[in-house]
């Protein structure tokens, strides 16, 4: 748990931000043990920016891993920041079990499974 953190604040500080200054860096655990990290990036028509979780899943994706047992996302807020509506659906596409953990740079943690922080997500 503390590498994929600590992966997840190294992915939190290439995160290109430069209009809302609030850095996310995410990292995700595949079953196999690889883990796969991304970064918001945003973009000045706002609607296009990509959230650090997204950017992390469909890296891990994009490379051929999609069971997932755990996904990191770290930020510098206080309480540390949960994963976004849309971001919380597209973890629970590849299970129901994913372990999500929050953290943020003092070190403060909370872990809550997808299944819980979305209730009843889509399924096709
Ligand atoms: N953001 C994430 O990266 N993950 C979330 O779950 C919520 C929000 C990003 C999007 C945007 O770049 C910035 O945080 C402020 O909303």
């Amino acid at each position: 748990m503390n590498k994929l953190i600590a992966e997840a604040k190294t992915a939190r500080e290439r995160a290109y931000a430069p209009y809302s200054n609030f850095k996310v860096g995410a990292a995700v655990l595949t079953q196999e043990g690889k883990i796969f990290s991304g970064c918001n990036v945003e973009n000045s028509s706002y609607g296009l920016s990509i959230c650090a979780e997204r950017s992390a899943i469909f890296n891990a994706v994009s490379s051929g891993y999609k069971k997932f047992a755990k996904v990191a996302v770290v930020t510098d807020s206080e309480p540390p920041s949960s994963p976004c509506g849309a971001c919380r659906q597209v973890i629970f596409e590849f299970g129901d079990d994913i372990e999500v953990i929050m953290a943020n740079l003092k070190g403060d943690t909370k872990i809550i499974k997808i299944s819980e922080l979305l209730k009843d997500g889509f399924r096709l």
